[in-house]
């Protein structure tokens, strides 16, 4: 079993798409190991995608993440990870895939509903930037 971690956007808790976007989640195969509603600061956000600090776009995705709620979820599945990007798909929801999360919600390469980890070691840290071990185990199962 592998994990990932999932972010429903602030646009998704915005458009009342908490909901829709769980049940494609749930009924494509992933378990929710634990998920809350939390709120990044301009600070969180920025620490979040720092590995994106140098792009142009940095600023307005930090601006748009911290601008309201938003959902941290991790899953659960055999190759989670990858199979989580498919559901998703592209990043650009122009050029996702029918049926995909963001082709059927998703505005723009920004507002764009859903984060997906791009891999396990990634997936890993960033469950830890929004769970702890206790809170992670505690509620799982
Ligand atoms: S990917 O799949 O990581 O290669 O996607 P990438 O294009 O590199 O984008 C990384 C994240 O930045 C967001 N993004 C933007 N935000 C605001 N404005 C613009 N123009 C923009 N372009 C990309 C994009 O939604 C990705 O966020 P995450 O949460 O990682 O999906």
């Amino acid at each position: 079993m592998e994990r990932t971690l999932t972010i429903l956007k602030p646009d998704c808790v915005r458009k009342q798409l908490i909901g829709a976007v769980i049940d494609k989640i749930e009924r494509a195969g992933f378990r929710i190991v634990t998920m809350k509603k939390t709120k990044l600061t301009t600070e969180t956000a920025g620490e979040f995608y720092a590995v994106h600090r140098e792009r142009p776009f940095f600023g307005e995705l930090v601006e748009f993440m911290s601008s309201g709620p938003c959902v941290p979820m991790i899953l659960e599945k055999e190759n989670a990870v990858a199979d989580f990007r498919e559901l998703i798909g592209a990043t650009d929801p122009a050029e996702a895939a029918e049926g995909t999360i963001r082709k059927l919600y998703a505005d723009s390469k920004g507002e764009n509903i859903v984060h997906g980890s791009d891999s396990a070691e990634n997936a890993c840290n960033e469950a830890a930037f929004f769970f702890s071990t206790e809170e992670t185990v505690r509620v799982d199962r």
